[in-house]
C-alpha cells in the first residue's frame, strides 16, 4: 500500500448485474490535478461515487486519504469536496445561496453544528472566487443552471478540502466562468490541493492537467498529457477524434464514441 492520496487496486463495480467498472487500478499522488475522460456511460461518475464510498465495489481495494471509504464513508465524505454531475439541492425548499454554501461547511464539522463568523467568512470567500458573492441572499432555485453550478462549486470549496472531485462542471459554464474556474483550480493546485476533474472533453482543462486518465469501463490510458495525447493511442477509443487549431494551439476534440 502506498501513501498516495488515492489508491485503487483491481476494483470492479456492478450496477444492476452490469459490470460498470472492470478491474481498474491507479494511484494519485498529492498534490496533482487529474482529468478523467471517457465516453458517456464509461463509468466516470461511478468511479467518483466509488471513491466517496457511495457505491461499493464487489471486488478490489480503495483507499482515499488513507481511509477505506466503505468503512469510513462519513469521514471520507467530510474530508473530500464533491460537486456531483446532477445537483441534489432540493428545489422545493426555498434555500438562499448563502445557506447552500454554509450547508457544505456544516456537514463537514464533527460536533459543533452552529454557524460561526469564520464559517460565514469562508462561505463568502468561496462565493467570491466564482464572482457570486452578490448572490448571497438570492434564492438558489431562481438562479440559472450555470449560476447554480458555481454555487455548488463554492459549497465544495468552502471547507478547503485536501481533495476535490468535480463531475462535469465545465460544460454548463460560459467561457468567462470556465476561465475563472481554471485559474481557481490552478490556485488550489499551488496550495497543494489534489483535484480530480471528470470531463467529457479535454479542452480547456488539459492546459493545467498533470495526468489524464482515459476510462471506458476499464482504464484505457493513464499518464502525463504529452504521453496520452497521441492520436495513435486515442483513436481506437475515440474513432471520431479530430484536432483543430484554436488561438494558435492544437486542440484535441475527442467527440463521441461511435461514428
Ligand atoms: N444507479 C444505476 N443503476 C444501474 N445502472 C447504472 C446506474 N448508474 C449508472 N448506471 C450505468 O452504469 C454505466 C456507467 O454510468 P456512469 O458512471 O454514470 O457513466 P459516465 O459518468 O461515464 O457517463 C452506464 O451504463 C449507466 O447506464
Ligand atoms: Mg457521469
Amino acid at each position: 500500500m502506498s501513501g498516495n492520496i488515492i489508491y485503487v487496486k483491481d476494483v470492479s463495480v456492478k450496477l444492476k448485474d452490469q459490470i460498470v467498472l472492470d478491474s481498474i487500478g491507479f494511484e494519485v499522488e498529492s498534490p496533482s490535478l487529474i482529468v478523467v475522460v471517457g465516453p458517456n456511460g464509461a463509468g466516470k461518475t461511478t468511479l467518483l461515487k466509488t471513491l466517496l464510498g457511495i457505491i461499493k465495489p464487489f471486488r478490489g481495494d480503495v483507499r482515499v486519504l488513507g481511509l477505506n471509504p466503505f468503512k469510513d464513508g462519513v469521514k471520507v465524505r467530510r474530508l473530500v469536496g464533491y460537486v456531483p454531475q446532477k445537483d441534489r439541492v432540493s428545489h422545493e425548499t426555498p434555500l438562499k445561496v448563502g445557506d447552500v454554501v454554509l450547508m457544505g461547511i456544516l456537514l463537514r464539522k464533527k460536533l459543533l453544528r452552529f454557524i460561526s463568523e469564520e464559517d460565514i467568512e469562508a462561505a463568502m470567500k468561496a462565493l467570491a472566487y466564482l464572482d457570486m458573492e452578490d448572490k448571497w441572499d438570492s434564492l438558489f432555485s431562481e438562479l440559472s443552471g450555470g449560476q447554480q453550478r458555481k454555487v455548488l462549486i463554492a459549497r465544495a470549496l468552502a471547507s478547503d478540502p485536501m481533495l476535490l472531485l468535480l463531475d462535469e462542471v465545465f460544460a454548463g459554464l460560459d467561457l468567462e466562468s470556465q476561465r475563472k474556474l481554471l485559474s481557481l483550480l490552478e490556485m488550489l493546485k499551488n496550495k497543494k490541493r489534489t483535484i480530480i476533474v471528470v470531463e467529457h472533453e479535454l479542452d480547456p482543462i488539459i492546459n493545467i492537467a498533470d495526468k489524464i486518465l482515459v476510462l471506458n469501463r476499464s482504464i484505457c490510458l493513464y499518464g502525463e498529457p504529452h504521453d496520452v495525447l497521441s492520436e495513435d493511442k486515442l483513436k481506437p477509443i475515440y474513432p471520431c477524434l479530430r484536432t483543430i487549431e484554436k488561438e494558435g494551439r492544437r486542440i484535441v476534440i475527442l467527440g463521441d464514441m461511435h461514428a
